[in-house]
């Protein structure tokens, strides 16, 4: 669990969006406020049944009043939000992280393409909201099953601007020709996308045909071609209290760490919410997480200990 500062919080309202999808409108206690986030943010919910999961905001950045997720009943739930669906209610009280950002809207893009599979809307209709607000060049390509699993399409019909829908049961089954979406998009495009891993990798395929650089993707489960072992069998060096632990065989570096005493930020342990980051300074990690993209990896300035490991080197952490 997060060893950061943890709010409360009061679930207000909840309400049906789409088929399998509730929005959660959790609120400060009297008198308190929710920290600022920026569009694209994340928060912790700390469950009653002592599950941690993290969850999307998909209201405006101005509400400090409120925060809102849209939250899908996923059918291989792990207990995060079956419970959500089946046994939270209204007046519950919650602990939840402060917003953490791993998906940031390059606002002064040249012009934007913002790509939602699913459930991948909450974080898209946020960042859509602010460049609709700012009247940035955007367009929104949002993509469900079908037109019934659509969640939120009367906010977005309000925002207005350049927006496609795409129900794969209104196209044979199909689903959208993101290379062919992107043809007529301007040198200097910034694409966000957020949705299932097969959208994803389909998504950056077509990012590469199309010569898009600026490329932006938020995962919502661990990347499994990534995620397939955290190694251990190494030794790593904290800098500032000088210690050397020994991470052993199969063990991650992030319970070396909490088994030494060492107090680190986490929560999925899945290399996926980005609260496990750690300063590098010497080293080469092999890194395993979802969150870093391909500047941050070769950097090699930060890592998520929870799953990554080394490469090569003698692994020197700011801890
Ligand atoms: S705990 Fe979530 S990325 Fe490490």
């Amino acid at each position: 669990m997060s060893s950061k500062i943890l709010l409360n919080a009061c679930v207000r309202t909840m309400c049906r969006e789409a088929i399998g999808i509730n929005s959660v409108e959790l609120v400060p206690e009297p008198g308190a406020h929710f920290p600022e986030f920026s569009p694209g943010s994340h928060i912790d919910l700390h469950l009653p049944n002592g599950l941690v999961r993290n969850y999307s905001l998909c209201n405006s950045y101005h509400e400090k009043d409120r925060y809102v997720l849209g939250i899908l009943q996923d059918s291989r739930s792990r207990g995060g939000s079956k419970y959500i669906h089946e046994a939270l209610r209204c007046g519950a009280f919650l602990r939840i992280s402060e917003p953490r950002n791993n998906f940031a809207l390059d606002e002064a893009a040249a012009s934007t393409v913002l790509v939602a599979g699913g459930i991948g809307i909450t974080p898209i209709l946020s960042m859509f909201r602010r460049l609709r607000e700012l009247g940035a060049p955007v367009r929104l390509i949002y993509c469900t099953r079908s037109r019934g699993q659509a969640a939120f399409l009367d906010e977005i019909e309000k925002l207005g601007g350049d927006v496609q829908l795409h129900f794969d049961d209104e196209n044979d089954g199909k689903p959208v020709e993101l290379r062919s979406a992107f043809a007529s998009t301007l040198s200097g495009v910034h694409a966000y996308c957020c949705g299932p891993e097969a959208m994803l990798n389909a998504f950056e395929v077509a990012c590469g045909q199309t010569g898009i650089e600026h490329v932006h993707v938020e995962r919502f489960a661990a990347n499994a071609a990534l995620h397939a072992a955290t190694g251990g069998g190494f030794n790593v060096e904290l800098a500032r209290s000088g210690r050397t632990l020994e991470v052993s065989e199969g063990k991650s570096i992030l319970h070396a760490l909490l088994d030494a005493g060492v107090d680190v930020d986490h929560s999925c342990e899945e290399g996926v919410c980005g609260a496990c980051e750690t300063r590098v300074l010497s080293g080469c990690p092999d890194h395993r997480d979802s969150v870093l993209n391909v500047e941050q990896r070769s950097g090699n300035k930060v890592m998520m200990v929870c799953v990554s490991g080394v490469k090569s080197g003698k692994l020197v952490l700011d801890l």
